[in-house]
């Protein structure tokens, strides 16, 4: 499988709310960054769904690199300039 596109090196603060259904962007292609907006078209990838029990502040991956997606997980540190 290609490896998703790194939308950013830092996580997106993002405000959610408890029980809403959310799409995260996996192909990192979107330019409504950390959500869907059909890019992944034509691709491998598609929209990873989520929610939330908590509403508040959470650091979502831009770098589309996290082993617990849609949330940072700190993998984005370990990236190298060339990935
Ligand atoms: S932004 Fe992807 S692990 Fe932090």
């Amino acid at each position: 499988m290609t490896k998703p596109t790194i939308a950013g090196r830092t996580p997106i603060p993002t405000q959610l709310e408890a029980g809403k259904t959310y799409y995260f962007c996996t192909c990192g292609l979107s330019q409504n960054q950390p959500f869907c907006d059909s890019s992944h078209r034509d691709s491998d990838f598609s929209p990873k769904a989520f929610a939330v029990d908590e509403s508040k502040a959470y650091y979502l991956c831009a770098c589309k690199q996290s082993a617990d997606l849609p949330f940072c997980d700190g993998t984005h540190s370990t990236l190298d300039a060339s990935q």
